[in-house]
């Protein structure tokens, strides 16, 4: 599996440092929602779904966590803390997040408007799902 890494500039000077997001310049897509998770408890596991069509970046602006991306075939755990790298998480790739640390702000820019209908939230549909799209794609 491809890990996509995005590497955002900063603009640091003596006050401080400064990131942009800005489609087609460093966001491969048009970003329509942005949500942001933060105070996320001790020991808390999130997320457990995949998209059918939703693209994301996912930036630790604050903080760390850990994340899992499975497509089907393989797992790989990804650790994020720093605010200058964003995590391309394209459709049909389940993931978990965990290991929060107290302070951890973590950003989420997507492709889509919030779409229930576009979740995947049974692993065994995620499998199947895949093994379709495989097929298809052959
Ligand atoms: P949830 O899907 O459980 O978050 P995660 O899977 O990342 O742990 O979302 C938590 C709640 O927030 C749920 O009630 C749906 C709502 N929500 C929105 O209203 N808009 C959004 O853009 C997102 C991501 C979630």
């Amino acid at each position: 599996m491809q890990i996509k890494f995005l590497q955002l500039q900063t603009h640091g000077d003596e006050r401080g440092s400064l990131i942009s997001l800005e489609h087609e310049k460093n966001i491969p897509f048009e970003i329509k929602r942005v949500y942001y998770m933060f105070n996320t408890k001790e020991g808390v596991r999130r997320g457990f779904h995949a998209h059918q069509q939703l693209k994301q970046v996912v930036i630790a602006v604050r903080g760390s966590c850990r994340f899992l991306l499975d497509d089907g075939k393989e797992k790989i755990s990804i650790f994020l803390d720093n605010p200058a790298q964003g995590l391309l998480i394209e459709s049909f790739m389940w993931r978990e997040m965990h290991d929060f640390s107290d302070d951890c702000v973590l950003m989420v820019l997507a492709d889509r408007l919030y779409d229930e209908s576009d979740y995947i939230r049974d692993y065994n549909d995620f499998l199947k799902l895949i093994k379709m799209v495989d097929k298809q794609n052959d």
